[in-house]
């Protein structure tokens, strides 16, 4: 199959929803997402959005304890606009349709780790599932979105397809669109873009424990990679402090930092508090840091997890603002009114990717990218909790704007092939793609994860890069599916990931190794 859409987006997440419904007046959208529609990290999102509302809090604040969190790197004017426009797009969203928590009149706020006021909006303890519903019903009813379940694209189209040598030093690469596996027919389609936005979200799994869903496999990254396009910051994977401890379970269930806002403490196995050795915001420091802390408390104690211990709140407050989490709990047996909940660190985000400027778009014509998959400055060293679907809304506005004044000068290019699928045989060997993906995922949670070193980190290069050759013969003899493409896309993340730590010769944010701690 062969189409022609002014606007191609790839990923129905909050950015390319968001995205959507801004073009949709100027011309032909198409979404291709790769699972159900609602599926990605958006739906799963708990504690909420960060946003300045009212006086009692000030765009000064919220921008200083993103630099801080940053740890020196942010870019400060995209974290000035970002945070100066939230709240336009937070009242968008609630003209979408997305319901906030309020205390009467006003928005009820919650406080994560970083955060010097309460700041976060949310729904409960399940914001995201309810920024999905509401963006996603409107753009169901948008007659000018086709929105297009289990289409998984594999490639950017450049002009790489047209026979032409592409390298990272092209000066103008273009894109003119992208391949897709079709879920229904198996067959790979040619969608002719004026303008693609990359939407894709994280790279969770590229790790063994982590918070994001399976769709988390880094694919925009991987791809925009393929393009030779530009990436940055690849080595700023941010662990989330507590995933719950239930080691069966994929993905781990996320407990949220505004658990820990509302009092909630970190404790050892035998119940006593730690973080007062840390840092002198003990359970709610950033991120980066409460991770390492429980990291050190585990590998001393040995043991796979500690604990949040939650007793403090009061019961009706945990069960009416914490109800996604008290049930799942509970249905673990831990009642979390009266037991300590387990928990352990998990991949949760990925500060780097796609580099962006301020529009949105990428170092490829005519490719835009919003959302997690993309690096637009704002995190630095380490994103600050409930920034990124900030990030998002704000990325999602500035690239529909940037696309809406462009769409009128670009055209399709109907000199772009059909994919060639010739000589390709099935690969029946799944086995050689799962066993791969086990090894990928041991190898980074050993040898790059929150805590690293430069002999860690080239053993892990070494071994990524035995997996990658094999890998790229499977690749090269095989009819495709989603799972060898995922493959590939986790084993291109995992070497941005490990190369670009090896790069950075100190300790900055999330990237932490052993061999500079003397340079801090
Ligand atoms: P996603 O929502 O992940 O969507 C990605 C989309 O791309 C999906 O539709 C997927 O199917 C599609 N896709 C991917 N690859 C392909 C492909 N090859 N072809 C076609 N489609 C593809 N952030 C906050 O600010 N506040 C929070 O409270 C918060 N809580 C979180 C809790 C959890 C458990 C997790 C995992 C993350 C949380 N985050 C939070 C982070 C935030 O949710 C994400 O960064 C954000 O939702 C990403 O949105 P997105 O639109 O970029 O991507
Ligand atoms: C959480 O609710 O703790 C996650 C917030 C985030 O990742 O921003």
């Amino acid at each position: 199959m062969r189409q022609e859409v002014d606007f191609l987006i790839i990923g129905s997440g909050i950015a390319g929803l968001s995205y959507a419904l801004k073009v949709a007046p100027y011309g032909k959208v198409c979404i291709l997402t790769k699972a159900d529609a609602a599926e990605g990290s958006t739906k799963y999102a708990q504690g909420g959005i960060a946003a300045v509302m009212y006086d009692s809090d000030s765009f000064d604040k919220h921008i200083n304890d993103t630099l801080v969190a940053g740890d020196g790197i942010c870019d400060r004017e995209v974290v000035e606009m970002t945070i100066r426009e939230a709240p336009d797009r937070i009242r968008e969203l609630v003209q979408y349709g997305v319901n906030f928590d309020r205390s009467g009149s006003r928005f009820d706020l919650h406080r994560e780790g970083g955060h010097s006021e309460f700041r976060i909006l949310h729904h409960k303890d399940n914001t995201g599932a309810e920024i999905e519903r509401g963006l996603l019903e409107a753009v169901k009813a948008h007659p000018n979105i086709e929105l297009r379940e289990h289409q998984f694209t594999i490639d950017l189209i450049t002009q790489h397809h047209l026979g032409e040598r592409v390298t990272k030093h092209t000066p103008d690469i273009m894109c003119y669109g992208a391949y897709a596996l079709n879920g229904n027919t198996h067959q790979i389609d040619t969608y002719l873009a004026k303008i693609t936005l990359l939407a894709t979200g994280g790279i969770g799994n590229v790790y063994t424990t982590t918070t994001n869903p399976i769709i988390a496999t880094g694919d925009g990254v991987a791809m925009v990679h393929r393009a030779r396009g530009v990436l940055r910051d690849m080595e700023f994977v941010q662990f989330h402090p507590t995933s719950l401890y239930n080691p069966r379970e994929k993905p781990a269930f996320l407990i949220t930092e505004a658990l820990r806002g509302a009092g909630a403490i970190l404790k050892d196995m035998r119940g006593n508090e730690f973080m007062q050795k840390y840092d002198a915001r003990q359970s709610l420091a950033p991120r980066d840091i409460v991770a390492r802390a429980i990291d050190n408390e585990m590998k001393q104690a040995g043991v796979d997890h500690l604990y949040l211990d939650a007793r403090g709140i009061g019961k009706e407050e945990l069960i009416n603002g914490f109800p996604t989490i008290y049930a799942k709990c509970l249905e673990l047996g831990i009642n979390i009114t009266k037991d300590m909940i387990p928990i352990r660190p998990a991949a949760h985000y990925q500060c780097g990717g796609i580099v962006v400027d301020r529009n949105g778009e990428s170092s490829i014509h005519n490719l835009y990218a919003a959302g997690e998959c993309s690096c637009t400055g704002l995190h630095g060293g380490n994103r600050l909790a409930s920034n990124s679907l900030l990030e998002a809304v704000v990325y999602a506005h500035n690239a529909a704007e940037a696309s809406i004044a462009k769409i009128g000068q670009v055209t399709h290019c109907h000199a772009v092939p059909d994919w060639n699928a010739e000589g390709m045989v099935f690969n029946e060997e799944m086995i050689l793609i799962t066993q791969t993906k086990k090894e990928l995922q041991e190898i980074m949670s050993n040898y790059v994860g929150i805590v690293r070193s430069d002999l860690r980190l080239q053993r892990a290069l070494d071994r990524l890069n035995l997996i990658f050759r094999e890998t790229e013969l499977l690749y090269n003899r095989s009819v495709i599916t989603e799972e060898l493409s995922e493959l590939r896309n986790l084993l291109a993340c995992a070497y941005l990931i490990t190369k670009q730590a090896m790069a950075r010769k100190e300790n900055r944010g999330l990237h932490y190794s052993i061999d500079h701690l003397k340079e801090q």
